[in-house]
């Protein structure tokens, strides 16, 4: 893994020199937003494809745009190497992929994002014979306990969507390490910023862009950070033939967010904090998950393995009633019903939405998950009128 960059995050966020010096002065580079790079004889093409994994050929491999963006990535997260893809499961399907072969298992956390699970149990496993086991993923000896002769990945995530358990990435890298097996992290909650998995051990390390990293849902994205013969490799395999590469308009884009990144994942964690704490005493609501709150149930490894948190938490209501909790929902002005998280507006999602869609009455019921559990990805609103609507809307649970 190269030294982390001399210069610290915010700095390098904010800055892009070498675009600067080259381009006239613009405070804000131009996007190189063609697909294709011409050459002026044979030698020249010849000499871009002995480094297909650097050249600049064609945009689905590489694209100067795109490059700029992925080393201010890889600098940050103290990665050998970075590439973007045109979506987190870009993302997470090309290291996934890079890790298995027919028949291998993987071992993985219960409540790890829905369709990289799906891609797990519904692609990989009638297609490819590649079986998963699922785990909670909060002590060591589970993992110890699955591991088989053929397993040949742990897939992480943590904290995990959700609830927000946490996995002990440093011990989970050791144990894989004496199995000889790849380690893959989603570290989109924690972002670059707040955690260090590869500093840990872990092989890849996976990002949605589309969340912190883009911030403003106007992009989807993916990042996939690691070593740089590792990450060669994916980019003339797995990206480059399933085609998932990222365009120039979002990596311009993309850009143009990290310069803010470190100002507003201060004030989501600041303000989801706040509402964290508040909701915590509220008759309301029977249980707050917040890696932040001092009560959380994983403080110490917390505290050991991030810097900051989020503003994402999860609250379950006083109530299980399907009828009650809509009611909360649709009592929301501001907190925007919608999926995805992690932009500028706040945003609420209740996982009985799509879950009694998907499975039906029982089988939620059975999955343990809490039928009141809401979800509740906190924006750069006022804080104090994202309480008043919280309050507003909880009085009609109880
Ligand atoms: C934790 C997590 N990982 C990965 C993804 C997938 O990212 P994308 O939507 O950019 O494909 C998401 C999207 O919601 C997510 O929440």
């Amino acid at each position: 893994m190269s030294e982390p960059t001399s210069k610290r995050s915010a700095t390098l966020l904010c800055h892009d020199d070498e675009a600067y010096r080259e381009n006239r002065g613009a405070v804000v580079p131009p996007i190189y937003q063609n697909s294709l790079f011409t050459f002026p004889d044979w030698e020249a093409i010849d000499q871009a494809f002995s480094q297909p994994a650097d050249a600049a050929i064609y945009t689905r491999g590489n694209n100067p745009t795109v490059t700029m963006v992925e080393e201010k990535l890889a600098g940050i997260a103290g990665a050998e190497r970075a590439r973007l893809f045109a979506s987190g499961m870009g993302a997470i399907s090309s290291a996934i992929l890079s890790c298995v072969n027919q028949g291998d298992h993987i071992v993985t956390i219960r409540n790890i994002y829905g369709p990289a699970q799906n891609f797990m149990r519904q692609y990989l496993g009638p297609k490819c014979g590649i079986t998963t086991t699922f785990i909670e993923g909060t002590a060591i000896d589970q993992f110890e306990a699955v591991i088989q002769s053929n397993t040949k990945l742990i897939y992480l995530e943590s904290p995990a969507s959700l609830t927000y358990e946490l996995q002990d990435l440093a011990a989970v890298a050791r144990l894989a390490r004496t199995h000889g097996i790849r380690t893959v992290i989603d570290n989109t909650l924690a972002t670059p910023l707040h955690q260090s998995p590869l500093a840990q051990g872990i092989d890849l390390e996976v990002h949605s862009a589309s969340k912190y990293l883009g911030g403003h849902s106007d992009l989807v994205a993916g990042l996939l950070l690691g070593k740089k013969t590792d990450l060669d490799t994916i980019s003339l395999t797995e990206q480059a033939w399933l085609g998932s590469k990222m365009a120039p308009f979002e990596a311009w884009l993309l850009l143009r967010s990290l310069r803010t990144l470190p100002a507003r994942l201060r004030l989501h964690q600041e303000q989801a904090m706040a509402l964290a704490l508040f909701l915590d005493q509220h008759p309301g609501v029977r249980k707050v998950y917040y890696t932040g709150l001092p009560s959380f149930p994983q403080r110490e490894l917390a505290d050991r393995q991030m810097r900051g948190h989020s503003g994402l938490l999860s609250i379950e209501l006083s109530t299980d009633d399907p009828t009650k909790v809509r009611a909360f929902v649709d009592a929301l002005d501001l907190f925007k019903l919608g999926v995805s998280w992690g932009g500028h507006e706040s945003l609420v999602y209740a996982p009985l939405i799509s879950y009694l869609r998907e499975m039906g009455q029982e089988a939620f019921r059975k999955s343990g998950i809490p039928a009141g559990l809401v979800r509740l990805s906190v924006g750069l609103e006022d804080v104090q009128d994202l309480q008043l609507e919280l309050d507003n809307a909880l009085k009609k649970v109880q």
